[in-house]
């Protein structure tokens, strides 16, 4: 079973819930090495690994005990599940044996298989890209709920693009643009949004084309909200492989936000919406920035996910 969210972790970020089939492992210890029947210089004792024969089914499946020790002894609470995962994405014995590798030494499970579910949608996810939280989902579900018909959306901060992407097959969207300063994120988000959007790089609202001022109705921003201070205090899966960027908030974790807050009146038609998901402890907070910066705020909580989204309206 997937993770639950502890409330007594500091930072909601470190601690998200994943779907079924993005397992997350709940503590890691040190990588053992270990050899792999599909990657062993013996001859294999299945044909089809020693020949030019693809594996079957039944050849793909004989080195899980082999992974699920592995993943097992690097820290991994859902051996079996990621083994299942792991082998699905690898096309060759060597994939199969580097992605296992790169899996036990702590790579996010997400960014090993190259994918993550977000809200039932698979989502490309390459190394060292955000990967797109479960909770994040119901920032999403509160989007489709002020989503007209022919929308104009812009998802910025948008790392892989899965809420755009999310938002878009759930709502009536009519044109999605999404935008990211990280280049690796924008080459990922290009690919899981293909033609159904135009993906800008930039920094914030600079990304954006000018006719695009004063015209969205839906500014989906995942802003990077946790304090600089605290990012040593994340699981070493984020804190090593997710971009400093993607994760940063600055001294007080609502430095990106307030930046986004101040230009977000000049870039929403009167009576569009800002939403952004924060942290039970900066809500009030984060409410205060968007108030100040002229829009009107309401706050949206889902227990199960432990998730906090504040709609702002302009
Ligand atoms: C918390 S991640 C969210 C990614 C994605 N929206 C999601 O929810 O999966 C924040 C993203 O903001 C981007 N970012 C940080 N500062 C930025 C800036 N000044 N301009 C544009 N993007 C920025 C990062 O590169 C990262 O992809």
């Amino acid at each position: 079973m997937p993770r639950q969210p502890s409330r007594s972790t500091s930072w909601s970020i470190a601690s998200c819930p994943r779907s079924r089939s993005s397992p997350r492992p709940a503590a890691r210890t040190t990588p053992k090495a270990t050899s792999w029947p599909w990657a062993s210089p013996s001859p294999s004792p299945t044909p089809s690994a020693s020949s030019s024969t693809p594996p079957t089914s039944c050849d793909r499946l004989a080195p899980v005990p082999d992974i699920v020790a592995t993943l097992r002894a690097a820290g991994c609470v859902f051996a079996e599940e990621e083994a299942e995962l792991i082998l699905a994405a690898a096309d060759t014995p060597e994939q199969l044996a580097a992605m296992v590798g790169r899996r036990a030494a702590g790579e996010p499970l997400e960014q090993v298989v190259g994918w993550a579910e977000f809200c039932g949608l698979r989502i490309a996810v390459d190394p060292g890209v955000f990967v797109p939280r479960r909770r994040t989902e119901f920032l999403v579900e509160q989007a489709r709920e002020v989503t007209p018909v022919g929308a104009v959306v812009v998802d910025l901060c948008c790392g892989t693009g899965a809420l755009g992407r999310a938002l878009s097959a759930a709502a009536p969207v009519g044109a999605l643009h999404a935008a990211d300063l990280d280049p690796a994120a924008v080459a990922c988000a290009r690919r899981n949004l293909a033609e159904a959007a135009t993906v800008h790089q930039g920094d914030l609202f600079d990304a954006l084309p000018a006719e695009l001022r004063g015209r969205v109705d839906v500014l989906l921003a995942n802003v990077p909200y946790v304090p600089t201070a605290e990012i040593a205090l994340l699981p070493t899966e984020a804190r090593d492989h997710e971009a400093r960027l993607a994760l940063d908030g600055g001294s007080d974790g609502l430095a990106v936000l307030r930046r986004v807050a101040a230009g977000a009146g000049d870039w929403l038609r009167p009576g569009g919406h800002l939403l952004f998901e924060t942290s039970e402890r900066q809500v009030a907070r984060a409410v205060a920035v968007v108030t100040t910066a002229g829009l009107t705020a309401t706050v949206a909580v889902d227990e199960d996910l432990d998730a906090t989204v504040v709609l702002a309206a302009r």
